[in-house]
């Protein structure tokens, strides 16, 4: 008890002494997705249903699913690469409708989930679900049909993996394969600085007491915001100090880069195609072809 309470005053004087402004990606830029407890604790907010943080409720996966699937002309047969597939929600739909899938994303959780998900739905031999880190993956040459990159994941890249990740991903597709990717829409994103807390013993920071502080700068030179949370934990003193940095893009700039990256076309989606999702205004949608 003792031992915490030094260690809960001096997370205090750290937190007292952090940096003003944090600059980007210089002490991380993720959430710790790859981390086996937090994985776990994020699988929870993937799988509630009542809110969209994590992956979209189920109705706007399928609103999604519906539209890409006309937009890639999917048939059954076909093979898809979902990178970032997290617990596989909309990789074993597509396998349920037919399609093989690839699926890649680092968390442990969200991928033991997504391969229990492919045999409770039967859908296991039509489904390959790899842990890694998709900076990382060498999928060139394996002809998929079509890939997803879905909720903004590329944004939490520094410029130049997401320009590779995206160059990688041109290279696992056949000619003529396309990919969809999304991201927030550059002139919605909130340019704003602000700082919340909150407390909690349970969800996605931790399951036992815990204080959250959380602080959030726009970097309107670069176009990048940071948040930077501080978890303390109460019983034991702990403090978690977490970065999470989201690039914007603006359209041109987004199409040049999948051009770039070896897509002959990009065809864009402002309003994520007006789909029926809550927050649909703030995205757009780019659906680019090899
Ligand atoms: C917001 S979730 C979306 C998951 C899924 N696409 C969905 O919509 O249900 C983002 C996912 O990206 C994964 N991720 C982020 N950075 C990654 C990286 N560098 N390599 C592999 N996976 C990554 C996380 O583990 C997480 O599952």
């Amino acid at each position: 008890m003792h031992d915490a309470k030094s260690k809960l005053t001096n997370a205090l004087w750290r937190i007292y002494n952090r940096m003003e402004r944090p600059s980007p990606w210089t002490t991380g830029g993720n959430l710790p997705w790859n981390d086996p407890d937090f994985s776990q604790r994020m699988l929870r907010e993937h799988l509630d249903e009542s809110h969209g943080a994590a992956s979209r409720q189920r109705a706007e996966r399928e609103a999604q699913i519906g539209w890409m699937w006309q937009k890639f002309g999917l048939q059954p047969g076909h093979h898809l690469f979902d990178v970032t597939c997290g617990p596989g929600l909309y990789a074993v739909e597509m396998a349920r409708r037919g399609c093989r899938v690839t699926g890649v994303d680092f968390g442990p959780a969200s991928i033991d989930y997504a391969k229990a998900l492919a045999k409770k739905a039967g859908v296991d031999d039509k489904c390959s679900f790899v842990q890694q880190d998709v900076r990382r993956m060498d999928f060139a040459g394996r002809d998929f049909d079509a890939a997803i990159l879905l909720y903004g994941q590329l944004a939490v890249m520094i410029r130049v993996e997401a320009g590779a990740l995206l160059a990688q991903i041109a290279q696992a597709l056949k000619p003529g394969g396309k990919l969809c990717v999304e991201l927030l829409n550059q002139e919605k994103v909130d340019k704003t600085d602000s700082s919340w807390w909150f407390t909690d013993d349970a969800g996605l920071w931790g399951d036992a007491p815990f204080l959250h502080l959380g602080e959030r700068f726009w970097d309107d030179d670069n176009k990048i915001s940071v948040e930077r949370y501080q978890i303390l934990h109460l019983e034991t003193g702990r403090l978690d100090e977490i970065h999470l940095c989201d690039q914007a893009y603006g359209v041109d700039e987004m199409v040049a880069m999948m051009k770039g990256a070896g897509f002959t076309a990009v065809d864009v989606y402002p309003a994520w195609a007006e789909l029926p999702l809550y927050d649909a205004d703030e995205w757009v949608a780019y659906v680019a072809r090899k």
